[in-house]
């Protein structure tokens, strides 16, 4: 029996796949198929399709909720812009995701980062844009295999939240304290000036609470994505307790934020990795790109509540 009130999450990472009719098909079966097994409504699921099947997913899983009552799959995107709205081509904002049917985005994807230049500034606006925008933003993080080797994959992951913790909103006592009294503080003075539209100090423990309910994070080890070697769930269960630990100092309400595991999530690897105390989900490419594949990753979690 898990000690947590933590609700697992199983995300489904459906990348540049598929087509239309074939997306819907996959939607319908996810759908008939949590229909099916009610223990599986025990989780929280989530799906991601490309940005142009989104409004399809969205107006079926709208009409699925009137039939089937406590439906617990949102939808959400694989990106979002930095930016509200404006002159900004080829970008997709929150607010249309949002007409889409989305409550939901990942951000940060590796893939993102490593073919599309992604900074660490730009995701943390990104991350600040989706949380604003009252999303269910769930931030990648991890190391590459080169990193790993040398035994950097705790200096990378605290580099990659490094900018999240510091986008935490103050409290009105930190903002009051005037010139920076810690490195902490001082980090984060800076995040501020880099994002532009930060308004810190407004902070509060409601303000707080709310931003932690509507963060996730990912590891997801590069070396581990889209290759079949996935992670131990033990070096997993090392890293998502550092990453807690790092919440925890930088002072989010750690032991309420879900971190899912990612790369290479299969039905069999998966229940031993819902098996780890700090492993409160997962994210799945590959796998998720089939209803029962998929389904059954969930049913390994339900075996672990
Ligand atoms: P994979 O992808 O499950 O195919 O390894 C995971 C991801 O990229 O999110």
């Amino acid at each position: 029996m898990r000690m947590t009130s933590r609700r697992r999450l199983i995300a489904g990472n459906w990348k540049m796949n598929g087509r239309l009719e074939s997306a819907a098909a996959l939607g319908a079966g996810l759908i008939e198929g949590l229909a099916n097994r009610q223990d599986l409504q025990a989780l929280d699921w989530l799906i991601c399709p490309p940005f142009v099947h989104l409004k399809t997913l969205g107006d079926l899983l709208e009409q699925s909720r009137q039939k089937i009552p406590g439906l617990a799959m949102k939808l959400g995107a694989q990106d979002v812009s930095a930016a509200e709205d404006g002159a900004y081509t080829g970008e997709i904002s929150a607010e249309m995701l949002r007409d889409c049917g989305c409550s939901a985005v990942l951000i940060g994807h590796s893939e993102r980062r490593q073919y599309f230049s992604e900074s660490e500034t730009l995701i943390a606006q990104k991350l600040k844009r989706a949380i604003d925008a009252g999303f269910l933003a769930v931030l990648c993080v991890g190391e590459s295999e080169q990193e790993r080797g040398k035994g950097l994959t705790r200096a990378v992951i605290d580099k990659q939240i490094e900018l999240l913790l510091n986008l935490w909103p103050v409290s009105s006592h930190q903002a009051a304290l005037g010139p920076c009294a810690t490195q902490d503080l001082q980090a984060q003075r800076g995040v501020h000036m880099a994002l532009a539209n930060h308004q810190p100090g407004v902070g509060d423990t409601n303000a707080r609470a709310e931003w932690a309910s509507r963060l996730v994070i990912a590891y997801e080890p590069v070396w581990a994505i889209g290759t079949g070697k996935s992670a131990s769930p033990d070096d997993a269960q090392q890293v998502h307790a550092f990453i807690r630990d790092r919440l925890d100092q930088a002072g989010w309400p750690s032991s309420s934020i879900r971190i899912l595991y990612g790369g290479s999530v299969k039905a069999d690897n998966a229940q031993a990795l819902f098996g780890m105390p700090d492993v409160d989900g997962a994210l799945v490419g590959g796998a998720s790109l089939q209803a029962t594949s998929f389904l059954d990753i969930g049913q390994a979690a339900v075996r672990h509540r």
